[in-house]
């Protein structure tokens, strides 16, 4: 299964979602699951080493001529569920998302993309031939623009809800025309646990709990 989290707008908390989903995942699937982060920031967030090695920015640099097994080989454990394939230093090449995107989907594991920043290349094309292709959005009116405005369309929303927003989980539904799959609090107790890096070793109960049944 290839789950991709992506974000019309930044900060939406996609990289937050991604890493919690694949925990959540990791736990429930048999064969553990696989964060693949093409916006850089997971492994801060997962309170892991900058790894120093190579990552997917190489394998698109590589073209055709990968060998099969180097996905796997270029991934790292997070815990011994949770594996997690780095963004690797150089830029994302253009091209070859789909390419990723079917490399990934053919993966046993339950595979969980971080999109990365809105409008990447590589990001947009995994979102878009992923089975299942969550936008993660905060019930702004700007944002739910730029979502509508998007060159792809979501499989389901995962909002991240904020008190005392006009819009809330109807408005996005009937705008978007998309289930809200789940719906995750703005709660202080995760930007600490993020600050803090250990979202690698605990996903706080509330998210965790909200993120059970969105995938
Ligand atoms: N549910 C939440 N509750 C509280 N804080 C959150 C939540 N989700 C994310 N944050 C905080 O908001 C900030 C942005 O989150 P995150 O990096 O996940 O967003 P992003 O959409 O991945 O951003 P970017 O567009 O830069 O990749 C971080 O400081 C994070 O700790
Ligand atoms: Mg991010």
């Amino acid at each position: 299964m290839l789950v991709a989290c992506w974000s019309a707008k930044g900060g939406s908390g996609t990289t937050v979602v991604a890493a919690a989903l694949g925990h959540v995942l990791a736990r429930s699937s048999p064969g553990g699951a696989l964060l693949v982060d093409l916006g850089g920031d997971l492994p801060a967030a997962l309170g892991l080493p900058e790894p120093a090695g190579p990552g997917i920015s190489d394998w698109l640099a590589a073209g055709d001529d990968v060998p099969a097994d180097a996905l796997d080989r270029l991934t790292i454990q997070s815990t011994d569920r949770l594996g997690l394939l780095p963004r690797g230093r150089g830029a994302l090449a253009h091209e070859g998302g789909d390419r990723l995107a079917a490399a990934l989907a053919a993966l046993s594991s339950v595979v969980v993309v971080d999109c990365g920043p809105p409008g990447d290349a590589v990001g947009t094309a995994v979102a878009a031939a992923a089975g299942l292709s969550l936008l993660v959005l905060r019930p702004c009116y700007l944002a739910v623009r730029r979502a509508l405005a998007a060159p792809i369309r979501p499989s389901g929303v995962i909002l991240v809800s904020e008190p005392r927003r006009s819009l809330g989980r109807k408005d996005v539904e009937e705008v978007l025309g998309v289930p809200v799959r789940a719906e995750v609090a703005w709660d202080p107790d995760v930007a600490r646990c993020v600050d803090a890096g250990l979202l690698g070793r605990r996903v706080p109960r509330a998210l965790e709990r909200s993120l059970r049944r969105a995938a």
